[in-house]
């Protein structure tokens, strides 16, 4: 049976943006299922690709992906703040670019770990699935402050501490078990004439911010572009995705911040209307390229 894959957004912005066609060592902080590793072996017969992941499912696909490109590719299950150890692992010291595609992927969303308001599943979120941490603990076991500096601070959801209250109160009764029943609370909680006859479901603040949380995504940013940072090459590029402006944000910041780079696009490069109707989840996807100094 033919594989779907996750569809790679942005794939020939970064693949030139990383220069892959000159030849070199790439890092995919962020492998999922495989699109953008793929374009860069292609790139260029030279290029190797050390890519990582914290979904083993993930890893397994792209394994059966990559095979034809053998030793051209090494794959970590790895959270991508340990790219120091990983690049040791592979006696590797400087490399040509990274690329991190930040986010859940197609499989996330399509998958049974509680990523989408949109199917009934349990409270999970976890990318990592070895992880102890998931939705259900934080959503029952949190305080309602903590619960609601999460969903304001994750989700910049102006109904943050109504719908902290409101999953205290019915936890009380039973605990809150599936994404269905999160879902409805902040439904409840949201005035309906905010949402109605709306696309977007009103839970899907809520349930970033707790995604968020449970993977430590702003964290694992924080530690692991400038981490990334240390291995590139003088003239060599750190490009990133993003997808929603909060994450955009701190990437725009880490980015100005990194001692020895140039930021190279003043605006972020975003999906031609053609990828947006072709793959309508890349809207909202922004690449900024930092290049180290020479
Ligand atoms: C948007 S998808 C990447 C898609 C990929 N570029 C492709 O073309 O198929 C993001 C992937 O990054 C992984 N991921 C997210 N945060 C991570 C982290 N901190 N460390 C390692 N992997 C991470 C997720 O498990 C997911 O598979």
């Amino acid at each position: 049976m033919e594989e779907i894959y996750h569809p790679p957004v942005l794939l020939k912005e970064s693949i030139e943006m990383l220069k892959a066609k000159e030849g070199g060592i790439f890092v995919d902080a962020t492998l999922g299922g495989g699109g953008h590793t793929e374009a860069i072996l292609k790139a260029n017969p030279e290029n190797r690709v050390i890519a990582i992941d914290r979904d083993e499912e993930a890893i397994e696909r792209a394994i059966r992906r990559l095979e034809p490109f053998g030793d051209r590719v090494s794959i970590y299950h790895a959270n991508f703040s340990q790219i120091g150890e990983v690049l040791e692992a592979e006696g590797v010291s400087e490399v040509n670019g990274v690329l991190f595609d930040l986010g859940v992927s197609h499989f996330h969303l399509r998958g049974e770990r509680g990523f989408t308001v949109w199917k009934e599943q349990p409270l999970d979120m976890r990318m990592d699935r070895r992880q102890k941490l998931t939705a259900k603990e934080v959503v029952n076991e949190l305080s309602e402050r903590e619960l609601a500096d999460i969903i304001f601070k994750y989700g910049e959801e102006r109904f943050a501490r109504k719908i902290a209250r409101e999953i205290v109160r019915r936890r009380k009764v039973k605990p809150i078990e599936t994404t269905t029943e999160l879902a409805k609370i902040v439904e409840e909680v949201i005035p309906k004439k905010l949402w109605a006859g709306r696309k977007k479901h009103p839970a899907i603040k809520t349930f970033q911010a707790i995604r968020i949380f449970v993977n430590k995504e702003f964290d694992e940013i924080e530690k692991g572009i400038p981490a990334a940072a240390e291995f590139i090459k003088p003239g060599g590029r750190l490009a990133v995705i993003t997808f929603h402006s909060l994450e955009d944000r701190l990437v725009k910041n880490i980015l100005r911040n990194l001692e020895g780079f140039r930021v190279i696009t003043k605006k972020p490069i975003e999906p031609t209307p053609e990828e947006v109707k072709q793959n309508p989840a890349a809207r909202s996807a922004k690449l900024r390229v930092a290049e180290r100094e020479v």
